[in-house]
């Protein structure tokens, strides 16, 4: 027997906080638009199916038919000016870091003022959990946690995580930081398995922090029709998709369920940030909880993915 369901809707600590967060969740990159009361739709069938943790960052809304640098953190404020009672209920996750033009800056200036512009934005006092969206080689490890420590300090931030770090670079900012970084944010999907083997998710469970997988369905291309598809690329979709697939019907459940059990079932725990806009779809990710796959459905994944059988 392959999948076998449970249910495991429980929060669990986000890293070694005081946070607690669901299994799932969601994320505003494609969050954008005029439409406040749409808008205020997804969080609340977001927050309804558990994923209070809501991930989005200084950068969204300058793609998906957005046109300006915040966009998507403006939304989120004029949705929580809408209906103030929602902010108790969510983990606010942002992240600062690109500008776009230089593109990433750490720098002390432009994270402070980052920290600013997006409490103005959200409309809120406080960011639960402020993460570096990426890696600013320029900016000297020990100044960017003496930044954060700062703003932690303020109360303008709770806790701190990273985002397309690899090991090192997170065990570097790590070592000069007096307070343990909450998560770690890597591309993680059935699509995209290089965390498992390059040291992110082990450095997670090393240090207790929470791994959240960014796109876990390679940004819907794990969600769309296999239609025909002749590249490298296209041909290793194909395998990954007709795998889930064969898992899927054999027990019942959906594609996008196994994709999404794929990545929690890695033991660092990691939790996916689902990305559809569609309030339906945002609930029925919930499936994904009463799948626990088994090793070997998960290897052969795997195996999948990469296009090489395992030694
Ligand atoms: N740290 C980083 O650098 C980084 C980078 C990228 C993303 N992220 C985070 O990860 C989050 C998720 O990324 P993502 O949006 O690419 O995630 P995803 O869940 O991999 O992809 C979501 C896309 O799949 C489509 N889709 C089609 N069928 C679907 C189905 N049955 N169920 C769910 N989705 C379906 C959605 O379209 P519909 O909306 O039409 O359903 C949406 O366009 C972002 O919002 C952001 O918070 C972080």
């Amino acid at each position: 027997m392959g999948t076998h369901m449970k249910v495991t809707g429980k929060l669990r600590r986000l890293g070694q906080t005081d946070l607690e967060v669901g299994p799932l969740a969601y994320g505003l990159w494609r969050f954008v638009g005029r439409d406040i009361a749409a808008a205020r739709a997804r969080i609340e069938a977001a927050l309804d199916a558990g994923m209070n943790l809501i991930d989005i960052a200084a950068v969204y809304g300058l793609d998906w038919g957005g046109n300006a640098f915040g966009e998507s953190e403006t939304l989120l404020g004029k949705v929580l000016a809408d209906a103030p009672a929602l902010r108790r209920r969510m983990v606010l996750a942002t992240k600062f870091g690109i500008v776009p033009g230089i593109p990433y800056d750490s720098s002390n200036d432009a994270v402070v003022k980052s920290c600013e512009d997006s409490l103005t934005r959200l409309n809120t006092d406080v960011i639960d959990l402020f993460q570096v969206h990426r890696p600013d080689a320029l900016t000297h490890p020990a100044d960017l946690a003496e930044t954060l420590a700062r703003l932690r300090t303020q109360g303008k931030i709770r806790e701190v995580g990273v985002s397309n770090f690899n090991a090192r670079q997170t065990m570097l900012l790590q070592q000069f930081l007096a307070f343990p970084l909450a998560t770690i944010q890597p591309e993680f999907s059935a699509l995209a398995i290089e965390p498992v083997s390059d040291g992110v998710l082990d450095y997670a469970i090393s240090r207790q922090m929470t791994p959240l997988a960014w796109s876990p369905l390679a940004g819907g291309r794990l969600a769309a029709d296999s239609a025909s598809r002749h590249t490298a690329e296209g041909e290793r979709l194909n395998r990954v998709t007709a795998k889930l697939d064969e898992i899927a019907k054999r027990d019942g459940v959906s594609r996008v369920a196994v994709a999404l059990a794929f990545v929690m079932r890695h033991p660092a725990r990691p939790i996916p940030i689902v990305g559809t806009q569609n309030p339906e779809r945002i609930m029925s990710a919930n499936d994904a909880l009463r799948i626990n796959l088994s090793r070997a459905d998960w290897y052969a994944i795997v195996v999948a993915s990469q296009g090489a059988p395992l030694p």
